[in-house]
């Protein structure tokens, strides 16, 4: 999501670890979402990444000694401080975090940590006994109490040859929780959830009947759900794209598995939103062995699957319910329709087979269709800015 961090001053602060690599990688990351990032490393940091590459990465001065001075003679560290909108420390070591949690400044990146005021994503990297450490437990503890946003570490076989939690998470994953902690909680109390993906429904163990949806709408949708807090559960047809952190994923492959799975979670959750493109019809018969090519014509029977969104509308209590409209003309005319039919709050129809909306694409062009009989076009943008506005005019409408 490029909304919370695009022109954002982020300073970066990076520690003495062996996982110091990869913070170059995450300012690379921060970079390409447009955000201007500074970085402030420690003595240390630097026995492991020259100030240098991150230097030319960032385009900006490296600041890794308490008495350097900026041009006009002000302090580099209070100026940055003053300046930025968010920190992210990553790796943080278990060092800076006891400094951090004592309130002790000695060096640039803990004297400005002092000055900050903005939020601060904390990323502990270090060997798996000392992450366990009692004293660096209850650091970590007090860090979180003092609204310190500390990002778990990855569990696996670490640089030192010990196995188990400490390893600094993936770069994508720490851009990933710092939108997060960026973004507004106002989805705290609301349990959401979300379907993904297209059905494959097998005509023979080697083939079946799909479509070309990636995911990529209802991952979108669940994403944001979590940034803003929500309790999310999404439910994804088979979809090339990882799990999203702190979502509970179920994977199914076929309409009846995703109904199945649909009915057994919707009961409890305040806000249900179906992106996923279900198979309408599935074979009647699934063959047990592969067709041969024996014939130069072949019939498959189909039967209707059940539509899962129209049952939602009749069991749905106080809940809402937006579904999605896939359509190749009269979207208006068939969202509306569907709208109806499916007892929905909201239907966000868009039209398919477009190059830059519909299935695949990175960006969406909706309209929205509320129950009231309003309409709202929605220009192209991301998927994942679809997904905040979508999010938005639900919220209003839950209260
Ligand atoms: O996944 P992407 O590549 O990002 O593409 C996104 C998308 C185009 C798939 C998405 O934006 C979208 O339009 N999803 C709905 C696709 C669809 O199945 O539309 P529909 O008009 O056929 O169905 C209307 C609604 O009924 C949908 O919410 C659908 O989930 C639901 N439905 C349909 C059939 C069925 N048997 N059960 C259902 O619940």
């Amino acid at each position: 999501m490029t909304t919370v961090i695009k022109n954002k001053h982020i300073v970066l602060g990076v520690c003495g670890g062996i996982a110091a690599y990869k913070s170059v990688e995450l300012l690379r990351l921060l970079k390409k979402q447009g955000a201007n990032v500074r970085v402030i490393m420690t003595e240390n940091a630097g026995a492991f990444v020259g100030p240098l590459t991150f230097e030319a990465l960032s385009g900006e001065p490296v600041c890794s000694s308490l008495f350097e001075q900026s041009f006009d003679a002000s302090i580099r560290h209070i100026d940055w401080a003053e300046a930025s909108d968010a920190v992210i420390i990553a790796p943080a070591t278990a060092n800076i975090v006891g400094k951090l949690a004592n309130g002790i400044a000695d060096d640039a990146l803990s004297t400005f940590m002092l000055a900050v005021t903005c939020p601060v994503g904390i990323c502990p990297s270090m060997n798996t006994h000392m992450y366990e450490n009692r004293a660096v437990k209850r650091n970590l503890e007090t860090l979180r109490n003092d609204g310190y946003f500390v990002i778990e570490p990855d569990a696996g076989e670490l640089a030192c040859g010990t196995t188990g939690p400490g390893r600094l998470p993936e770069p994508e994953d720490i851009v990933d929780r710092l939108l997060k902690m960026l973004t507004i909680k106002d989805m705290r109390d609301k349990k959401v959830l979300v379907t993904a993906g297209p059905t494959w429904e097998a005509i023979d163990p080697v083939r079946f009947i799909a479509n070309p949806s990636s995911g990529k709408m209802g991952y979108a949708l669940a994403r944001a759900a979590e940034y803003r807090g929500g309790d999310v559960t999404l439910i994804s047809g088979p979809a090339n794209i990882p799990d999203p952190l702190n979502v509970n994923v179920v994977r199914i492959k076929t309409a009846q598995e995703m109904a199945q799975a649909v009915f057994e979670h919707m009961e409890d959750c305040h806000i249900i939103i179906k992106a996923a493109a279900v198979s309408d019809y599935r074979p009647k018969e699934k063959e047990k062995h592969k067709i041969k090519k024996d014939n130069d014509e072949m019939i498959i029977d189909l039967i209707k699957n059940q539509d899962i969104l129209k049952e939602l509308g009749k069991r749905k209590k106080d809940q809402i319910l937006v579904g999605f409209a896939a359509e190749t003309r009269d979207l208006e005319i068939n969202a509306g329709k569907k709208l109806k039919e499916k007892n929905l709050d909201i239907i966000a129809g868009n039209l398919v087979g477009d190059s830059s909306s519909g299935f695949g694409t990175d960006t969406n062009k909706v309209t929205l269709f509320f129950k009231d009989g309003k309409k709202e076009s929605i220009p192209e943008m991301e998927k994942n800015e679809v997904a905040h506005l979508l999010l938005d005019r639900i919220l209003e409408r839950v209260g």
